[in-house]
C-alpha cells in the first residue's frame, strides 16, 4: 500500500495509463484516487470529450447517433495518448466498436481493465439516464458478457473491483504500475 499523504513530484508516470471496463467499474474514481494519493495527473476522457464538443454524451447519441460518438471518442483517445503521461479514465465502450482504439492505447501506454458485474455496476451508478448504453440491468448483463473478451484482449493488467472499495482497487493498481515500471517512486 502507498503512503496516504499526497506526494507531488515523488511518483512519476512513464507512460499514459488507460482505465477500461464497463460503466460503473470505477474507472474515473480509481484514477482520481491514485491522482490524489500519488500526485500524478488524471483526466476523464468522456468529460474531456464533452467539454471539447460542448455537448453532453447523451445529446451526441440522441442527435448524431452512436457511430458519430465513436468517431469523436477515437479522436479524443489519439489526442490524449499523444500528451504527457497521465491517468486516463476511458468510456466503457472504448474497445468495443473501433479495433484501432486498443492499438492506440497499447502503443502509447499501459491499459488497466477494471472488472465489474452488471449488478455491481448498477449499484454504483446513481443515474443510468446519463449513460445511453446502460439501458437496463438485463441488457447490461448481456453487454458485459459480450464485451468481456474485448476488455481482456486490450488489457495489460486486470483488477477485480467487485465488493472492494475504490481505495483497495487503487492500491492494487498502484502496486501493479510500480512493479511494471509504469510509475516510478523517485524516493525508493
Ligand atoms: C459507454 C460508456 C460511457 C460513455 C458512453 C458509452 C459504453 O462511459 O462513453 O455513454 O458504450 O459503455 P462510462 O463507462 O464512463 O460510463
Amino acid at each position: 500500500m502507498v503512503n496516504t499523504t499526497p506526494h507531488t513530484g515523488r511518483y512519476v508516470l512513464q507512460k499514459p495509463v488507460f482505465f477500461i471496463g464497463f460503466m460503473g467499474a470505477g474507472k474515473t474514481s480509481v484514477s482520481q484516487q491514485i491522482a490524489v494519493t500519488c500526485g500524478v495527473a488524471s483526466i476523464d476522457a468522456d468529460e474531456y470529450l464533452e467539454l471539447r464538443e460542448d455537448r453532453i454524451i447523451a445529446n451526441i447519441f440522441a442527435e448524431d447517433g452512436e457511430e458519430a460518438f465513436r468517431d469523436i471518442e477515437t479522436d479524443v483517445l489519439r489526442d490524449l495518448a499523444g500528451r504527457s503521461p497521465r491517468l486516463i479514465g476511458c468510456g466503457g465502450g472504448v474497445v468495443t466498436k473501433r479495433p484501432e482504439n486498443a492499438e492506440i492505447m497499447k502503443n502509447a501506454g499501459f491499459v488497466v481493465y477494471l472488472k465489474v458485474s452488471a449488478d455491481g455496476a448498477a449499484a454504483r451508478i446513481p443515474n443510468t439516464d446519463s449513460r445511453p448504453m446502460f439501458k437496463n440491468l438485463e441488457t447490461a448483463r448481456k453487454t458485459i458478457v459480450e464485451r468481456a473478451p474485448q476488455y481482456e484482449a486490450a488489457a495489460s493488467a486486470s483488477v477485480e473491483t467487485e465488493g472492494r472499495t475504490i481505495r483497495e482497487v487503487a492500491d492494487e493498481v498502484v502496486s501493479i504500475l510500480l512493479r511494471e515500471g509504469i510509475m516510478i517512486d523517485t524516493k525508493a
